[in-house]
């Protein structure tokens, strides 16, 4: 069975992990989490990055540090994962839903204007596959209506924007190292600190609404509650693990680019015979190959290619249902203007097995059968 995807490992983490233990510092916050920052700071031009225990609290991190309020609007597409939206309906956010572009399947950002009202305060553009969405543009509007940009980055760790690092653009980035990312600690995350004000409180609100960051620092002798919060940090030993990664983040970006050109290059001739599209990386986006999809003509044949795929023991998966569409989305959001896009493109995607280290004859043997299937329909 070709798997659709295995956590990246290179084979150090056991000794950084050794190391954390033999700290006798398990908790947050240690050296591997102070690593993990600084390198995640040095290479996206970071003011300040915390670790966190997912991309979802790094989002609900951002929605506490803007204070969202009940009744505030939230821009962001409908075609995402569930905590780009729940992170700030927490915050009693009203959600509203903006149409995808079908070339990167990323916000729209021609029609993001149109969604602004009296009650927007933020703006939260997602990077589908590591690809940046237009973010000129999206900073252009934030800085006219005076609203937020929280960059849901979560598929865009090493991936850039006009030499910008995706979740350094607005003020706020959320990375996932989830173990479907690129660089994974099983469950974790990210908050990325443009805002150089909101340093101390992010630092307050992670370490549960306490002073005990500063504390540490020995900056101050003794630590307390000083706002609300949760607790945002995880453990130095899924720390140590993620730095292994972060240390061959280049060889492992690489490997990966490899694997989706191959992709790429294989299935150029199914494109141009119509039968199937592929991803469009705009040239002012440097992606990092977080994933490999292909598009079917529509729902029905997109069905039929994953059962094809699985009876040659190959998984395939595919994503999101529309957050509009779902019981919670009709709840919390509504949906701006037309859906043209958003849910007729969602049915289309089918992704393909992508990970670090995926061999080559494996990888053949997924695009001989994605063939097969269309020699065959
Ligand atoms: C676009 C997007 N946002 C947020 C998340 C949440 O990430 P995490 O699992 O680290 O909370 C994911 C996870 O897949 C994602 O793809």
């Amino acid at each position: 069975m070709i798997p659709f995807n295995i956590p990246p490992y290179t084979g150090d983490e056991d000794q950084y992990m050794k190391k954390a233990i033999e700290n006798h510092k398990i908790c947050g916050d240690g050296e591997f989490t102070k690593k993990c920052n600084e390198w995640i700071e040095e290479k996206t031009g970071t003011p300040k990055a915390l670790l966190t225990t997912s991309c979802t609290h790094a989002l609900e991190l951002a929605a506490i540090l803007l204070d969202i309020q009940p009744g505030d609007e939230v821009i962001m597409p409908s075609y995402t994962f569930v905590s780009t939206a729940d992170a700030f309906v927490l915050r009693g956010a009203k959600i509203v839903f903006v149409d995808i572009r079908p070339d990167t399947m990323n916000i729209d950002e021609q029609l993001i204007e149109n969604a602004v009202t009296d009650r927007t305060k933020a703006i939260v553009p997602v990077h589908y596959a590591g690809v940046s969405c237009e973010m000129e543009k999206i900073m252009e509007i934030a800085h006219k209506y005076n609203l937020a940009v929280v960059e849901d980055a979560a598929q865009g760790v090493m991936s850039f924007y006009k030499g910008m690092a995706l979740g350094s653009i607005g003020d706020f980035g959320c990375f996932s190292f989830h173990e479907t990312k690129n660089y994974s600690m099983g469950e974790g995350g990210a908050l990325l600190i443009q805002r150089k004000d909101k340093i101390e409180d992010a630092e307050i609100v992670r370490e549960k609404g306490t002073n005990r960051s500063k504390f540490f620092r020995g900056q101050i002798d003794k630590y307390t509650w000083v706002n609300v919060g949760s607790s945002y940090l995880p453990s130095d030993i899924n720390a140590a693990y993620l730095y292994a990664q972060l240390k061959r983040a280049e060889e492992i970006n690489e490997d990966r680019l490899a694997s989706w050109k191959f992709y790429y290059e294989s299935f150029e001739e199914l494109k141009r015979k119509g039968r199937i599209d592929l991803p469009v990386v705009p040239s002012e986006c440097k992606h990092n190959a977080h994933m490999f999809y292909i598009k079917a003509k529509d729902l029905e044949e997109r069905t039929a290619l994953i059962t094809f795929l699985k009876e040659r023991d190959i998984l395939s998966v595919f994503h999101y249902i529309p957050l509009h569409s779902a019981p919670a989305g009709q709840k919390f959001g509504r949906f701006s203007g037309e859906d043209k896009y958003t849910t007729k493109e969602s049915e289309r995607i089918i992704r393909l097995p992508m990970y670090y280290k995926l061999t080559a004859e494996d990888k053949e043997k997924v695009v001989s059968a994605v063939y097969d299937f269309y020699r065959e329909r």
